[in-house]
C-alpha cells in the first residue's frame, strides 16, 4: 500500500500522476509540447529540455492539487530513467531527486517501456506469462514476460522504430507532426494502390522498418521530379498495409511459442486504429486474451510510470541519490 508520485519528461511531454495502492489514480497531469515542436516538423531536443524546466514545477503542484495530497503524504517518488533525450529526461530526473532529498522520500528510477507496459495495468490486470507488443516513437519489441518486472526482449527492431517511420513517412507527405494520427486518419479514405516493401517477413521475432521507409521516401521524391501528385491517403494506406501485417503476424507466432495467457500493446503507436482493429481479429479465435490500453494512456503520461514505479516500491527497487538519466538504459 503506497502513494506514489511519478514523473516523465524523456520526451516532449512533461507529465507527473500520483496513484495510490495501484489502483486511484488521482491525478494524471500532462502538458504536453507537440504544438511548438509541430512548427519545426519534430522534436527539438534543446527546445524540449527548456520548455520541460519551465513546465516541470506547474505539472507537480498541479498532480498534488487535483489529488489533494501534501508532499509528506507520498511515499516514493518515481522517475523516468531512460530511454529518451538526454536533456529532457535530466530534467524530470533532478525534479525528482531534489524531492526525494528535500521530503526524505525513497526515489524509483523506472525504464520508459515498463511504464508503456505498466500503463495496461492501469486498465486491466496482467496475466502471466504475457507478451508485450511494444510499439514506439523509438521502440519496436516483443517483450516476454513471465511475471511482473521480467522482461525477456525476444525481438527487436534492427533499424527504425515503426513510431519513427510513421513520422517520417508523415514528413515527406507534409503532415503535420507526429505522423502517425494523421497518417492513421489518412489512410481510412485511402486504398493501398503504391508497391511497397514488406518488412522483414523471416522466422525471427525481429523487425525492420528502414527499408519500408526509404522506399516511401524514395517513391514521393520520383513523383515529386516527374511533378505528379501523391495522392496521400492512398501512400497513407498502403503504408500502413506494408507496415502492420507483420506487427500482428510475428505478435500471434510468438504469443502462441511461447504459450502466454495474455498479448497487451504497449507505447504510442498502440493508438493506431488499423493495429488495433488487426490485433482484434487475429486473436478473435485464439484462447488468448488480448489488452489493448484506452487512448489516454497508450501515449506518454506519468501514470504509466507510477504503476511500474508501484510494483517497483514493492519489491523496495530504491535508487539514490547519486541516480542518473539514462538516454540508452536496456529494459
Ligand atoms: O510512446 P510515445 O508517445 O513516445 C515514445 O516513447 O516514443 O509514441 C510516440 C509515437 C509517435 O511516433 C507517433 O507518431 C506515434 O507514437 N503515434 C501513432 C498514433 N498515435 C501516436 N502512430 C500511428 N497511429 C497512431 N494513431
Ligand atoms: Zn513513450
Amino acid at each position: 500500500m503506497a502513494i506514489i508520485l511519478a514523473i516523465e519528461s524523456s520526451c516532449d511531454e512533461t507529465a507527473a500522476a500520483i496513484l495510490k495502492d495501484k489502483k486511484e489514480l488521482l491525478a494524471n497531469v500532462v502538458s504536453t509540447q507537440i504544438a511548438t515542436h509541430k512548427l519545426y516538423g519534430g522534436v527539438v531536443p534543446e527546445l524540449a529540455s527548456r520548455m520541460h524546466v519551465e513546465n516541470i514545477s506547474y505539472v507537480i503542484k498541479e498532480a498534488l492539487a487535483k489529488a489533494e495530497v501534501t508532499m509528506e503524504q507520498i511515499d516514493a517518488i518515481a522517475v523516468t530513467r531512460g530511454p529518451g533525450l538526454i536533456g529532457s529526461l535530466h530534467v524530470g530526473m533532478q525534479a525528482a531527486k531534489t524531492l526525494a532529498y528535500a521530503f526524505d522520500k525513497p526515489l524509483i528510477g523506472v525504464h520508459h517501456i515498463a511504464g508503456h507496459i505498466y500503463a495496461n495495468q492501469l486498465v486491466s490486470e496482467l496475466k502471466f506469462p504475457l507478451m508485450a507488443l511494444v510499439v514506439s516513437g523509438g521502440h519496436t519489441e516483443l517483450v516476454y514476460m513471465r511475471d511482473h518486472l521480467q522482461f525477456e526482449i525476444i525481438g527487436t527492431t534492427l533499424d527504425d522504430a515503426i513510431g519513427e517511420a510513421y513520422d517520417k513517412v508523415g514528413r515527406v507527405i507534409h503532415v503535420p507532426y507526429p505522423g502517425g494520427p494523421e497518417i492513421d486518419r489518412l489512410a481510412k479514405h485511402g486504398k493501398p494502390i503504391y508497391p511497397l516493401p514488406r518488412p522483414l517477413d523471416d522466422d525471427t521475432y525481429n523487425f525492420s522498418y528502414s527499408g519500408l521507409k526509404s522506399a516511401v521516401i524514395n517513391l514521393v521524391h520520383k513523383m515529386d521530379q516527374r511533378h505528379e501528385e501523391v495522392n496521400k491517403e492512398d501512400l497513407s494506406c498502403s503504408f500502413q498495409e506494408a507496415a502492420l501485417g507483420i506487427l500482428v503476424s510475428k505478435t500471434l507466432r510468438a504469443a502462441k511459442a511461447y504459450d502466454v495467457k495474455q498479448v497487451i500493446v504497449a507505447g504510442g503507436v498502440s493508438a493506431n486504429s488499423k493495429l488495433r482493429a488487426d490485433l482484434t481479429t487475429a486473436f478473435e479465435k485464439e484462447p488468448i486474451e488480448l489488452i489493448l490500453p484506452p487512448l489516454w494512456c497508450c501515449t506518454d503520461n506519468a501514470a504509466m510510470i507510477a504503476m511500474a514505479g508501484s510494483y517497483m516500491y514493492d519489491q523496495k527497487c530504491f535508487a539514490d541519490l547519486k541516480l542518473s538519466a539514462r538516454p540508452s538504459l536496456v529494459l
